[in-house]
């Protein structure tokens, strides 16, 4: 009955030993399908921006038009940044452009004098200019993720 038993054991260990090693493509997928869902939210994130949807806050379009009063008003009208023309041009480009163009060139008078959150605000307020909604999550100055979100659908 023991011998019994433990071969029983011994012929389980086995055969789980056995699936393991013949397993061990499992292990290797495992953390990959573990994976899956990170990638799926960043495609998904990505999606959300490309339609135009909560990519900034209202309180950040909110400080970019307080920073376009007092800095960018001597020169611009806002609406220059929402007619066609501004469309045609920018809806072939991604906002990481529009915030190089502002923190590189803009005040003509004192250019690369905005600070990243003076120019994400400002970014921030062009797009919702341009019918981009609000939302609930801050726009990041990472020139990865305003790379990733592309103007095209300010044309419509
Ligand atoms: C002293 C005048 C002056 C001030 C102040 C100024 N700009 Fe400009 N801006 C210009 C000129 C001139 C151009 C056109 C440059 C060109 O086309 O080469 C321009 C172009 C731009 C463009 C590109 C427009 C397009 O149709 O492509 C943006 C965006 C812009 N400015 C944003 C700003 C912002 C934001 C501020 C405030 C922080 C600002 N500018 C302040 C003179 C100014």
């Amino acid at each position: 009955m023991k011998r019994y038993q433990k071969n029983l054991i011994a012929s389980l260990l086995f055969t789980l030993t056995g699936c393991a090693s013949s397993g061990n493509v499992a292990p290797a997928v495992a953390p990959q399908s573990e994976d899956q869902p990170a990638e799926a939210a960043t495609v998904a994130v990505a999606a959300e921006n490309a339609n135009g949807s909560t990519s900034f806050t209202d309180d950040q379009a909110d400080g970019g038009r307080e920073v376009f009063r007092s800095q960018c008003t001597e020169c611009h009208a806002s609406s220059e940044f929402a007619d066609s023309q501004f469309k045609f041009k920018w809806s072939r480009r991604h906002a990481g452009s529009l915030y190089q163009m502002i923190q590189t060139q803009m005040p003509e008078t004192a250019p690369g004098s905005l600070t990243d959150e003076e120019t994400v605000g400002l970014v921030a307020y062009i797009l919702r200019m341009n019918g981009f909604e609000p939302g609930e999550t801050e726009l990041s100055a990472d020139p990865e993720v305003l790379d990733g979100i592309s103007l095209s659908s300010i044309r419509n």
